[in-house]
């Protein structure tokens, strides 16, 4: 075995929480001391970006036809509206005196380790150069200019991640949310960008060296120490269909030269704990450059939805449940099927992901319309039923149930109880419509290539990303969960081994709202402050 692989199992081993005792965490936790969530470079040019708020046309049902929707310029207003609908503020929170901002990528714990860059090449409003988003000004903080000349134009986005702050919370564990963070984050720029009639491009094959180099946060000078971040995803925007591809290669040679600007604040909280675990799994789990075929895009049209609302309303209102209302009517199936469809490797969401789906959903039904409540499988390919078949309980009956989507009745009985014990004792596991495990082709993934740890989990995001916003599209209200048991999860499954594992778990229902808590508009403070 690859020797990281054996590294990146201890860590996966080491970081399960057990019925017993949880993953390693801090004993202790001061609010007061919470890391900033909002990262600042002191010493750059700041651009601030055109209000936030614009409303676009397409309905959420049509980025099922991404095709079809009206490509808007690119322009520095519009840049402003892909990033405020995917890493940007969509509301605060107010309870007392605490004051706190929700973005419309959710996070675990609301911490956001996951930063983004932009990289903007020939193109007239914004000089060639890379970009940090500043989501809480809606403004971008010039880090690098390019020397000479380009003839083309195009647009990058790329994607960090700041361990530690995931981790003042998370202690070990953390790693896993900031990689699932980072698939919602991918997800939730997937859905901005069609809204625009744009599309994402995961550029697959760059090592985290390259991407790392690209966006200058191997710059470790410019960061203070224990507050660095570990470069993660670079995407191509596709602005216009016959858009000329920017050559990220030569691009990644003439960052070096480029006049960098600024360094990073300190993200202020006392470094009370450590983690060491998880830069030994980052260096293990890192990203060499890849020989990555090009996906063929087999695109089916997801079971027709009820909504009828546009997608920048969805996108903008996207919360997670705190609460679920457990004596909630059955939520319809035309809803269940089509959130399930909306999930499969085929969806219009999902034709970025340049690999073979790895995940499949395990699903806990507990008050869907027509369907004994019980645990059902959605295997998300049709070659891995099979194999999930035969590493799970004998006694499942694996008997398929629909003509829309390929989902299967295993076993009929009330999992309420079952659920909520399993995800670390929370009531949103029982008292929704159904709560679900992402369960991952696992052994085989990371056996020979290691780095691959992360790309399930940021598949798993991506899923989670795709129900959040089909769920507010029926008109009820997601959660992903993180916390969970994860060998009792699979005893419960039946697994023995590391074939398959649960890397991410989410729930749906109808929401209770907080009435104690206060809404305040997304940017408000731009205006007042
Ligand atoms: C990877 C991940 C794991 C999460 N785990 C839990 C969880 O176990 N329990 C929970 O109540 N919420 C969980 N959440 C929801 C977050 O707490 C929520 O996203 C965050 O507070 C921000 O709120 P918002 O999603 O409404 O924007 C999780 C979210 C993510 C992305």
């Amino acid at each position: 075995m690859h020797k990281n692989t054996d590294t990146v199992l201890h860590y996966h081993q080491t970081t399960k929480h057990r019925l017993e005792r949880y993953a390693k965490g801090p004993e202790s936790i001061d609010w007061e001391d919470q890391p900033d969530a909002f990262r600042r470079f002191s010493g750059c040019k700041i651009i601030h970006l055109p209000a936030p708020g614009v409303e676009l046309k397409p309905l959420f049902t049509d980025l099922d036809t991404p095709e079809s929707i009206l490509i808007q310029p690119l322009n520095r207003a519009n840049i402003g509206l892909l990033l405020e609908l995917s890493v940007g503020l969509s509301a605060w929170k107010q309870f007392g005196s605490s004051r706190w901002a929700l973005r419309c990528n959710p996070s675990s714990g609301n911490l956001h380790p996951t930063e983004a860059y932009l990289i903007s090449v020939g193109n007239d409003f914004l000089n060639t150069g890379v970009y940090h988003y500043v989501s809480h000004d809606h403004s971008l903080e010039q880090r690098c200019l390019f020397k000479g000349n380009v003839d083309e134009t195009g647009l990058l986005i790329g994607l960090s991640s700041v361990h530690w702050r995931e981790a003042w919370k998370y202690g070990e564990r953390a790693y896993r949310y900031c990689q699932h963070d980072i698939g919602h984050a991918l997800g939730a720029l997937r859905y901005a960008a069609a809204t625009l009639g744009w599309s994402v491009e995961l550029l697959a094959e760059y090592s985290d060296e390259e991407i790392g180099r690209l966006l200058g946060v191997k710059r470790e000078a410019d960061f203070k120490r224990l507050e660095g971040e570990s470069p993660d995803i670079i995407c191509r925007i596709n602005t216009q269909a016959n858009s000329k591809p920017v050559d990220v290669n030569a691009l990644i040679d003439r960052v070096a030269s480029g006049t960098w600007f600024g360094t990073a604040d300190s993200l202020r909280a006392y470094h009370l704990y450590k983690w060491p675990i998880i830069d030994t799994v980052a260096t293990a789990a890192s990203k060499p450059r890849t020989i990555e075929p090009q996906r063929q895009a087999v695109r089916h049209q997801p079971l027709t939805s009820s909504c009828t609302e546009n997608a920048t309303v969805i996108i903008r209102k996207r919360r997670s449940a705190q609460q679920f209302d457990g004596k909630m009517s059955p939520l319809p199936t035309t809803d269940f099927y089509r959130m399930l469809s909306a999930v499969l490797p085929s969806s219009a969401a999902l034709a970025l992901w340049r690999w073979p789906a790895k995940i499949h959903l395990f699903i806990f039904v507990h008050r869907v319309e027509g369907l004994a409540p019980g645990l059902y499988a959605l295997p998300r390919t049709v070659a891995a039923q099979a194999s999930l078949r035969t590493a799970t309980l004998t006694d499942f009956d694996w008997q398929p149930i629909s003509d829309c989507v390929q989902l299967y009745h295993l076993h009929t009985s009330d999992f309420k109880l079952t659920a909520k014990t399993l995800y670390c004792h929370q009531p949103i596991a029982s008292d929704s419509a159904f709560s679900l495990a992402m369960v991952a082709e696992f052994s085989t993934s990371i056996e020979t290539t290691p780095w691959l740890y992360r790309r399930l989990f940021w598949e798993c995001g991506l899923i989670g990303q795709v129900l959040y916003l089909e769920a507010e599209a029926a008109g009820v209200r997601g959660t992903g969960i993180g916390c969970y048991f994860d060998d009792s999860v699979h005893a419960l499954l039946g697994f023995k081994d590391n074939a398959f594992q649960s890397l991410y778990h989410f729930t749906v229902g109808k929401p209770l709202e907080d009435s104690r808590l206060q809404t305040l508009p997304a940017y408000g403070h731009l205006t007042i402050e």
